[in-house]
């Protein structure tokens, strides 16, 4: 057994939702769904899966042979049918689905028919290129309508998108293109960001140079200021491939278990691991969650911060609100720039129902003070979502008086890019507690387990577990199904383990206290240590490096790093600045150490690994545990 740690939240307080809220909530009785999903998941699943449109229904709802899950077996869907076709067909043509922001309070809407046109002109685009179902296409797009539709134009035709994230620069990009040989890459010409245009082109064109499976480029010329030149047979014009294509394209059937998306997320190793998700369940799972996490009704004007580029984009910007014919609010640009108080003024402006986003953003808009929410008239919020990290009490309290104005309730989402969907948050209809997630969704069952799989006693840290296969779960992990099969391997007992430490308390809230892996959270941003360390010593001077995350009251966590230079080289604050720009290059912004110390030897293990615990633990001034197997 290991040591056993407790845990003693300051916070005891428990807030129940406002009897307004209540009376609205879609789900009332939390308790008893949940007990049916659990004890009769046949029909619970069955149920829900039947608000959407499936061309041939499922045979079985699950086949489980561990750790490889099949969901809606047999069943045959087009998500983008779900998603588009059945809300025009419902009389939702000019509904709108979409209302695009940006820094300079430009504006621009889309109905859920227009959006239709513009996914098949799309769709049909992508055949006319020979892109076909099973084929791989990179989306590297800034957060607009138009990245939500070459998504969706993917799904249309069963081709398997894959979204990188915009600030994800030249060597991440490269790997994610090249691990899923993507026929098509579409890109734009740039971002916008604190008023700036960031370009996006040059990076893809960098990145593909190596890369000849990658047949063509469709980019997103939003200004026409590309020169012809520009193009020539590799490179297509997006506004003319939607001009000249056909806005009629019949969705491709699509098998429940077909893939719709891999999305790359960090692991322990350096390379990213492809998250592949499939069809039905994922979109199953989407649509209740949204529907129940977000109470989402007919005239819900919903707004997720995240970006398209990574799973919560994925899930909750598009997939769930989508397949719920939802109106969201997209944005894109930052939360401070033109000032501080621009997303309270979008809430204010299209009076948003939902508000999601993260804890470090939370933060970062604590620290411009009160005052300026207080402008506002924030009085149509009614819940407000959290996702990607812990919520410390304080921020979770702010976030509930200072934008909740203590008449909407915080729902605090825990879950991963591969769990597809919510898995624990208390719903809107049921009490929640500050910084705690709260409970299992419907089919979720967690458990805090020591690292021999023992269930622990209340209070306690360990390792959170899912204990049973769930729709929207990963299928595999693209083209290593050994770094998937990990995921159940690494507890004893069949369960998935989800590589946090969590805790629950004598109700059965669940908290989530942060990675127990080698894996940093850095303003809500999944990445690997080895991932920052293999960037550092791209730099030609370095000879190692170690990697640790230090507590940080806005993001989280912040980057710490240690380097050891190679002969010939001695430490010097140009040789600093040089090694942060190599991670800018190689992975991007967000992966930049904001501090790098110059160290002659690492604490490593007998077998020559780094142990950064015990860096971690000496650069905070804690006890350093176990290092018996230290080398010396
Ligand atoms: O550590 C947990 C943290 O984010 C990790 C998943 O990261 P990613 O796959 O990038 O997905 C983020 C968006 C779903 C988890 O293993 N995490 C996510 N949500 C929470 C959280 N930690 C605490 N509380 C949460 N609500």
């Amino acid at each position: 057994m290991e040591n056993l740690e407790t845990v003693h939240l300051q916070v005891k307080d428990i807030y129940y939702p406002p009897e307004e809220i209540k009376k609205e909530c879609i789900v009332q009785n939390y308790e008893e769904m949940y007990k049916k999903s659990i004890e009769n998941p046949d029909e619970f699943w069955s149920e829900v899966a039947n608000e959407l449109f499936w061309y041939q229904k499922w045979d079985k709802v699950l086949e489980w042979n561990i750790p490889y899950a099949k969901w809606f077996v047999g069943g045959k869907t087009n998500i983008t049918y779900n998603c588009l076709d059945r809300h025009v067909l419902n009389g939702k043509r000019n509904k709108v689905a979409y209302i695009y922001v940006d820094e300079d309070g430009n504006e621009k809407k889309i109905t859920y028919g227009e959006l239709l046109e513009l996914v098949n002109r799309l769709a049909n685009g992508l055949k006319s290129l020979g892109v076909g179902k099973g084929d791989r296409v990179s989306i590297y797009m800034p957060n607009t309508i138009e990245a939500i539709a070459s998504m969706l134009a993917c799904a249309r035709i069963g081709a398997i998108h894959s979204v990188v994230f915009a600030g994800f620069s030249e060597g991440a990009l490269k790997l994610r293109i090249n691990d899923a040989k993507a026929k098509v890459v579409i890109t734009a010409a740039y971002t916008k960001r604190r008023g700036k245009k960031i370009p996006l082109l040059p990076t893809v064109k960098d990145a593909i140079k190596e890369l000849d499976f990658v047949k063509k480029v469709i980019v997103w010329d939003r200004d026409n200021e590309l020169s012809e030149e520009e193009y020539g047979s590799h490179y297509i014009n997006f506004q003319k491939l939607i001009k000249s294509s056909s806005p009629v394209c019949e969705p491709e059937i699509m098998d429940a278990e077909d893939p719709l998306f891999i999305l790359y997320t960090s692991g322990t190793t350096g390379k990213p691991k492809g998250v592949l998700h499939t069809t039905g369940g994922y979109m199953v799972n989407t649509y209740l969650t949204t529907k129940t996490v977000f109470n989402i009704k007919e005239d819900t004007i919903y707004w997720c911060t995240a970006d398209i580029g990574w799973i919560t984009g994925h899930s909750y910007i598009v997939y769930g609100p989508l397949a719920n014919g939802a109106t969201s609010v997209i944005m894109e640009g930052v939360p401070v720039y033109p000032h501080p108080g621009i997303w309270w003024e979008y809430v204010e402006k299209y009076r948003v129902n939902v508000f999601y986003t993260a804890p470090t953003a939370i933060r970062m808009l604590m620290r411009f003070g009160d005052e300026i929410p207080a402008k506002y008239d924030l009085s149509s919020l009614k819940i407000l979502g959290s996702v990607g990290e812990p919520i410390n009490p304080e921020a979770w309290i702010w976030y509930y008086k200072n934008i909740g104005r203590e008449k909407a309730v915080v729902v605090d989402t825990w879950w991963q890019t591969e769990t597809g969907a919510h898995m624990i948050t208390t719903l809107p209809c049921y009490p929640s507690k500050p910084g705690k997630a709260g409970k299992p969704l419907f089919g979720v069952v967690p458990a805090v387990v020591d690292k021999e799989g023992n269930e622990l006693p209340p209070n306690t840290v360990g390792h959170l577990v899912i204990k049973k296969p769930w729709p929207s779960m990963l299928r595999t992990c693209w083209g290593e199904p050994e770094r998937y099969e990990k995921y159940w391997k690494e507890i004893p007992g069949g369960v998935y383990s989800a590589g946090d430490l969590a805790s629950v308390d004598e109700d059965g809230y669940i908290i989530i206290l942060g990675r127990a892996d080698d894996v940093l959270s850095v303003a809500g941003h999944r990445i690997g240590n080895a991932e920052v360390e293999s960037a550092i010593v791209e730099h030609p001077a370095v000879a190692e490096a170690a990697v640790i995350g230090k507590p940080n009251e806005i993001k989280g966590e912040s980057i710490k790093a240690f380097v050891i230079l190679k002969e010939g080289y001695s430490p010097s604050q140009e040789l600093i600045i040089e090694i942060k720009e190599t991670v800018k290059e190689v992975l991007g912004a967000i992966a930049v150490p904001d501090e790098v110390e110059f160290v002659d030897k690492l604490p490593k293990t007998r077998s020559g690994k780094i142990m950064r615990r015990v860096l971690r633990a000496k650069e905070l001034g804690q006890e350093l545990g176990d290092i018996s197997t230290l080398e010396d």
